[in-house]
């Protein structure tokens, strides 16, 4: 297993539309168990394929506090969605970026699992927020593209300033 690099704000990279996994082989448990790892080791809640620069349709979560709930959907939608909340999300993609997204606050996720079945389970509160995050991943979307013009305009002059330190 390996922890894998991450790719950050502005990568461009990070917009790119993933694709559908058409079929599960041993690479991609690979790259899934890598995931798992990276995940665990930057202490995140979710990881998204797109973040370590894999476009498959397919992401990692565990909001557990022990650690042990991990579960990996693959070809993910959301089914169905109930009420609003505004859960305070950070991305392991956008460093230093902390904020309330408005989200759906119950969603109903189907998908499929490494072995090919069908997954279907409900999700709320932190879970719901952490999987409508990073389905929007997968689709090029970050969480700060959610957050007002200023906001945004405030996190680019950030990064772009910690970029210039480290050069
Ligand atoms: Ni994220």
């Amino acid at each position: 297993m390996a922890v894998l690099e991450i790719l950050h704000y502005p990568d461009s990279r990070l917009r790119n539309k993933a694709q559908p996994v058409k079929h599960v082989d041993d690479n991609l448990r690979r790259q899934v168990e890598d995931m798992y790892e990276t995940l665990y080791e930057s202490q995140g809640v979710g990881l998204a394929a797109t973040q370590v620069d894999i476009h498959l349709r397919l992401f990692v979560i565990d909001v557990s506090e022990t650690r042990d709930q991990r579960q990996c959907v693959i070809n993910p939608e959301i089914i169905s969605k109930e009420g609003t909340q505004y859960e305070l999300e950070g991305c392991l993609s956008a460093t230093g970026a902390y904020d309330r997204v408005e989200r759906a606050l119950k969603v109903r996720v189907r998908g499929t699992d490494l072995d090919g079945n069908v997954l279907e389970f409900d999700a709320e509160g932190l879970k719901a927020a952490c999987v409508q995050h990073e389905m929007d991943h997968l689709n090029g979307i970050l969480f700060v593209d959610h957050l007002s013009r200023l906001k945004q305009e405030r996190y680019r002059k950030k990064v772009s300033k910690l970029m210039a330190v480290k050069e």
